[in-house]
């Protein structure tokens, strides 16, 4: 784990709400895998106090970026970030997505805001030469994320882009293409999400790796501010942010 003063290189919006922040961070750019996340000091000042969690989005050479919503204060002095502007960051934390796997179909399945991490994971699959197919849910058309992501298939609620549905009805949809084949699932997204996609899965052997959300305090372990309840460990109890935030969702109990 590093804590760097990273260099501000690009801030942009990308869709309703949602931007793309990048920094010059090589010490950790370096070290970084899919799926791991930063702790970031907004503020030079006491407010907020604490620092926020984000996902790494993609790692370009010495460059990291994140993809943002903006939720409150955080978030928003965050959106204000200028060229040249200094950020506190904090990482890598967590474990990430593992990538040493036999299958070579992968699924990626993101709800929302959930794509944050799956570009710079859609990226290391397809230097490994995996086939990806990723399928984005959202409520609305409004809520799709396709920024760095291959592949796609979509699905709204209100029917507004790609199958009306959610991705559970998605993935029966496209079930023709998967058939009889092992393939790995990746996902990230609102809990209720991640819980159907569990049931899902439930009665076969596909291996699902889901990155998880909780609020954080310290990032990295200390403050055992961040549990999740874990069926394979002793104390049933692991810490999303030192355990996670990626786990395989039959370990978990979400
Ligand atoms: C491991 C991890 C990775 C994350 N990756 C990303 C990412 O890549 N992109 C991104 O936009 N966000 C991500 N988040 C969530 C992000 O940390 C919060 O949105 C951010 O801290 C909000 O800060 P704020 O000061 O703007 O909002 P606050 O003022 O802290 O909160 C504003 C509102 O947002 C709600 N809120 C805060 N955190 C969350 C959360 N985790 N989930 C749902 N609601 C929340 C609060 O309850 C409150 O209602 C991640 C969180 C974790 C734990
Ligand atoms: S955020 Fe402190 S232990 Fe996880």
């Amino acid at each position: 784990m590093y804590q760097a003063l990273a260099c501000v290189t690009d801030n942009k919006k990308i869709a309703e709400n949602i931007h793309l922040i990048e920094f010059e961070a090589p010490s950790i750019a370096n070290v970084i895998a899919p799926g791991q996340f930063l702790n970031l000091r907004v503020n030079d000042n006491l407010f907020p106090l604490l620092r926020r969690p984000f996902s790494i989005c993609d790692v370009n050479n010495d460059r990291i970026s994140v993809m943002f919503n903006v939720m409150g204060e955080g978030t928003k002095i965050l959106s204000q970030k200028k060229l040249n502007d200094y950020v506190d960051i904090l990482g890598p934390l967590g474990n990430g997505f593992n990538l040493t796997f036999n299958e070579k179909k992968t699924v990626i399945i993101s709800g929302g805001l959930g794509a944050a991490p799956f570009p710079y994971l859609t990226k290391e699959l397809l230097n490994r030469d995996k086939e990806i197919i990723t399928i984005v849910g959202g409520r609305s058309s409004q809520d799709i994320i396709k920024h760095g992501l291959t592949n796609l298939f979509i699905t709204t609620e209100d029917g507004s882009e790609g199958l009306k549905g959610n991705v559970i009805d998605c993935l029966k949809d496209i079930n023709n293409l998967l058939f009889e084949t092992q393939y790995r699932v990746f996902t990230c997204g609102p809990n209720g999400m991640i819980k159907a996609i569990k049931k899902y899965f439930a009665d076969n052997k596909i291996v699902v790796e889901a990155s998880v959300e909780s609020a954080m305090a310290c990032g990295f372990g200390i403050c055992q501010g961040c549990p999740i309840e874990h069926v394979q460990s002793e104390d049933t109890y692991k810490l999303i942010c030192k355990d996670g935030p990626v786990f395989n969702l039959n370990d978990i109990i979400i």
